[in-house]
């Protein structure tokens, strides 16, 4: 782990945030975020992934409770954004944000880029990633199910 890497944080309406890496015991929380906060969301198995090597997900607690997550893992001088999800409840207090930098921080050192895949529909995510300094770097066609059928993703991407 980075030496500079902050595990406290304040989100912009003064929400203090203790960051922790995901053990086996975390995952029922987690996945109860999971299906609460995504239309589609990860099983299990890819929580359990991030136990062991380059895949790491970063839990967010306020008060010892779980507000968020998110999920990085880098290789070959790149790193990828693989989730990151904020408890409905919590939302649009600033977490999101707080994650992201978190992500950052974790694997700027790293690798150059950070790339990112999301749903075309996903406007809150979009915002929240252009505020960042991510911007658009492809699409493709059909790459998420929905209820209906598919839609596209976005590929976005910033500099570490
Ligand atoms: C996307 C998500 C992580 C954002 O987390 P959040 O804690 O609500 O976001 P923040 O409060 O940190 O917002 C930061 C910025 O993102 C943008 N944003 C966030 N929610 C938004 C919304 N509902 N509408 C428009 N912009 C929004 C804004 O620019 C916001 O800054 P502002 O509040 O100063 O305007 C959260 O909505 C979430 O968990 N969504 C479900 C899971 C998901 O879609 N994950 C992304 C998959 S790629």
């Amino acid at each position: 782990m980075s030496e500079e890497l902050s595990l406290v944080s304040e989100t912009y309406t003064g929400l203090v945030l203790q960051f922790r890496l995901i053990a086996v015991a975390d995952i029922p929380q987690v996945m109860v975020l999971e299906r609460s906060a995504h239309s589609h969301p990860w099983r299990q198995s890819s929580f359990e992934d991030c136990l062991n090597g380059r895949q790491k997900c970063w839990l967010a607690e306020h008060k010892g409770v779980l507000v968020g997550y998110v999920v990085v893992t880098h290789g070959g001088g790149d790193a990828e954004l693989l989730n990151i999800s904020v408890s409905p409840s919590y939302q649009r207090k600033g977490i999101g944000l707080c994650l992201l930098t978190h992500a950052v921080n974790c694997v700027k050192e790293k690798a150059d880029m950070l790339f990112l895949e999301v749903r075309i529909s996903n406007r809150k995510a979009i915002a929240l990633y252009e505020k960042e300094d991510f911007f658009e770097v492809g699409q493709r066609k059909n790459y998420y199910p929905t209820v209906n059928g598919h839609e596209d993703a976005l590929l976005m991407a910033r500099q570490l």
